[in-house]
């Protein structure tokens, strides 16, 4: 039976792969789309999810907008790595799709309580969502199955030298999040930092030779090109659709066991996932902490949903 999800994103180029990552593959079940301000603010974090909704064909899944800023701090957006409209590089053409009269959470909350089995839920963005689920509603934290989220390292990080930007962005929901006691997979940039999207890579999405492979070709070489300018990368990392790998086959993405702690006070060092790797604490791990990817059956993984996508929208590619 295909895993139940929700994804809880802020599109972002590698968010609009994740979500079509888990539309395409038969492992896993979208529940829903729902989106936060990160990348993006939110009224464009939202139109983004749903110009990635139009044109990869997905119409059966409810999109619905969330927090429109992190629980304490002002928000700070990466304009820089995701363009002025956070989804630079393709041209969309008017989403169909349109968001649901619903707040993410209130979504969240409904489908969990609809749901006869556990849903687990995929964040790829900053957590303010998931945290004022986990306070709004604290019996939803029985209803879900495991949070398997895009963030923190174990090791270095890229929006400061210690922290990664869905933790920096709002590191008191992150807290909230690591100290819920939901079971919680981190997909950190240790890991996802193995996801490298090489000219091969893009090149296999030009070759399915359909509009969507198109699209994933030319949001590719946007973030390559960003990546490129601000972290000397020769290819963009995938971040986002690692999360969603790690559900729809635990293979693909191994994991350690260890307690993790985020940094709230650091003068240099807020909004770092403090990973205790070696067991320095001889606190209980709160988390499983990926540490590494199946490079070449992630990216199967994923030109295959994005296949699948792309010959549903517009039938098959002619050869
Ligand atoms: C994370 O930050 C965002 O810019 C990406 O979409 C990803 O979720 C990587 O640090
Ligand atoms: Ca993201």
């Amino acid at each position: 039976m295909p895993v139940p999800i929700i994804i809880d994103c802020d599109p972002g180029h590698d968010d609009a792969l994740a979500i079509m990552l888990a539309a395409g593959d038969p492992a896993v079940d979208l529940l829903a789309v729902t989106t936060v301000a990160g990348n993006q603010t939110l009224d464009k974090t939202t139109l983004n999810a749903r110009r990635v909704c139009t044109v990869a064909g997905i119409t059966d899944v409810p999109v619905a907008a969330g927090c429109d800023r992190p629980l304490v701090q002002p928000l700070g957006v990466a304009a820089d790595v995701h363009g002025a409209t956070g989804l630079d590089g393709p041209m969309f053409p008017a989403p169909t799709v349109d968001a649901v009269p619903e707040h993410a959470v209130d979504l969240i909350h409904r489908l969990l309580a609809e749901h006869p089995e556990p849903v687990t839920l995929v964040p790829t963005a900053p957590l303010t969502n998931i945290a004022l689920l986990l306070r709004r509603y604290p019996e939803d934290a029985s209803r879900i199955r495991e949070i398997v989220l895009m963030g923190g390292s174990t090791e270095r990080g890229n929006r400061t030298p210690a922290a990664e930007f869905n933790i920096l962005t709002d590191p008191e929901a992150a807290d909230i999040v690591f100290r819920s006691g939901v079971p919680v997979t981190m997909c950190g940039l240790n890991v996802t930092h193995q996801a490298l999207a090489t000219p091969e890579v893009v090149a296999r999405f030009v070759a399915l030779g359909t509009p969507l492979g198109r699209i994933c070709a030319d949001l590719l070489t946007f973030f390559g090109s960003t990546y490129r300018e601000l972290y000397g990368f020769s290819s963009p990392p995938l971040h986002d659709p690692v999360a969603v790998a790690r559900v729809i086959d635990p293979g693909l993405v191994h994991c350690v066991d260890a307690h993790v702690d985020v940094e709230l006070h650091g003068r240099y060092t807020r909004g770092a996932t403090v990973v205790d790797l070696h067991r320095s604490t001889g606190r209980p791990a709160n988390a499983r902490v990926a540490v590494t990817l199946e490079t070449s059956l992630f990216w199967d993984r994923l030109v295959a949903a994005v296949a699948v996508l792309g010959e549903r929208a517009h039938g098959p590619a002619s050869s």
